[in-house]
């Protein structure tokens, strides 16, 4: 607080754009940590938001259901795990992360196998603030790092993308498995840790890993999920199935919290028990909260029914217009690398941004941009249009060039 520049005062949201106290615009080009998929305050969404609440605000999920989360179970569990899947709601994609682990290294005590309390993890990896989350964060180069000792120690890989990481990763899973529960990654792109991006083909591999060791597969999906990187879940680029999956953010189109932990039927089968001990015991006070998951129908509505604006095609032209408009900054002696996936593009820079004096610059240029560390990022919702677009990339390169 002390060192950083005051926050933009913002007093309602439009489509793409934000509307600041002072009465100018600024096209966004994060989306609200890109969570706002269908641009702002879409109209879906937002009635049927105020629909619910008008009829049950919430109630509580113990002992009690109803039709709002009945409904959005079983159409996440359709279009990601299979019908038999089981969702599980919280409040906060870190929450989800820590009851996927939970989940993960219960799914092993249930079976009599105690000693599998530990999880692969991934350099570079942002997988929440909570702590079992902050434990599966990359060690030594995040936020998070100054709270080495008070977290459980995992297991950190390279993400595995030559043959020499790839037979580190074996063989340190060979040596290890028996105390491991599982292995957790965001597939394609580590967002929060400045939009690193890896193959289809790493996430490939480490699946069949796990599948040869018999590891629980968790993939984080909280930032890639809902269409971030060009199919609707990023782990389908790399044809596998994760065992445990982890969404939030754009569930709700960016305007509820909510998270989700779906788990295969596989996973909940030794929780389906007559031994009471066998049951998850977590629960969140507001999960599968009626009026969050009235916003994640609508918005997968949305997703399902906006054939004219068909969000997956919408996420093909960001990416084509950002690999058009921003490939060319390579050219400049400051950007060490350019990456772009779906509507996702990171320039990075050859030296940590001043995000203050770097927000000033792009507010004078009529945008929201909040560079991460060495990079200047975009990840915009999937109904910006070109001129919006293409006015967000001219700022960057204006800030490259400066
Ligand atoms: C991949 C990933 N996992 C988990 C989280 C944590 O989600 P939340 O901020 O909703 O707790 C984030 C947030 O950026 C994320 O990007």
């Amino acid at each position: 607080m002390k060192v950083s520049g005051g926050p933009i005062e913002v007093v309602s949201t439009d489509g793409v754009c934000l509307e600041l106290a002072d009465g100018s615009t600024l096209i966004d080009g994060i989306a609200s940590w890109w969570t706002a998929c269908h641009g702002y305050k879409h109209p879906h969404i937002v009635d049927a938001i105020v629909r619910q609440v008008q009829s049950m605000p919430h109630v509580m999920l113990g002992g009690i259901v109803h039709e709002q989360v009945l409904h959005l179970s079983r159409r996440l569990a359709r279009l990601t795990l299979g019908d038999d899947a089981m969702c599980f709601f919280s409040e906060s994609g870190s929450v989800a992360v820590e009851v996927a682990l939970k989940i993960a290294v219960q799914y092993w005590i249930n079976q009599g196998a105690t000693e599998r309390k530990r999880f692969a993890c991934f350099q570079g990896a942002y997988h929440g603030d909570t702590t079992g989350a902050m434990s599966v964060c990359d060690a030594e180069d995040s936020m998070h790092s100054h709270f080495k000792g008070y977290l459980i120690e995992q297991f950190q890989a390279a993400v595995p993308e030559t043959d020499a990481q790839r037979a580190v990763f074996s063989a340190w899973l060979e040596q290890h498995q028996s105390g491991l529960a599982g292995v957790i990654i965001e597939p394609l792109v580590q967002m929060a840790a400045g939009m690193r991006m890896h193959s289809a083909e790493a996430v490939s591999f480490i699946a069949a890993e796990c599948n040869k060791w018999g590891l629980l597969l968790i993939a984080d999906e909280i930032a890639t999920g809902f269409g971030r990187t060009g199919t609707m879940f990023a782990h389908q680029q790399a044809r596998v199935r994760p065992d445990i999956l982890c969404v939030g953010k754009a569930l709700t189109g960016g305007t509820l919290p909510l998270a989700a932990t779906i788990a295969s039927a596989k996973v909940y089968e030794p929780f389906h028990s007559n031994r009471t001990e066998h049951a998850l015991m977590h629960g969140p006070t507001f999960m599968g909260n009626p009026a969050a998951c009235a916003a994640a129908n609508a918005s997968l509505d949305l997703f399902e029914e906006d054939a004219e604006a068909n969000r997956l095609l919408q996420v093909g032209q960001i990416e084509s217009i950002l690999q058009n408009e921003l490939q060319t900054l390579l050219e400049c002696s400051r950007v060490l690398d350019v990456r772009i996936k779906g509507a996702i593009a990171a320039v990075q820079l050859d030296e940590m941004i001043d995000v203050d004096d770097a927000m000033a610059f792009f507010r004078d240029e009529g945008t929201f941009v909040r560079p991460l560390r060495d990079v200047v990022y975009l990840a915009p919702s999937f109904t910006i249009n070109e001129d919006e677009l293409r006015m967000l990339c001219a700022a960057i390169a204006h800030f490259v060039a400066r």
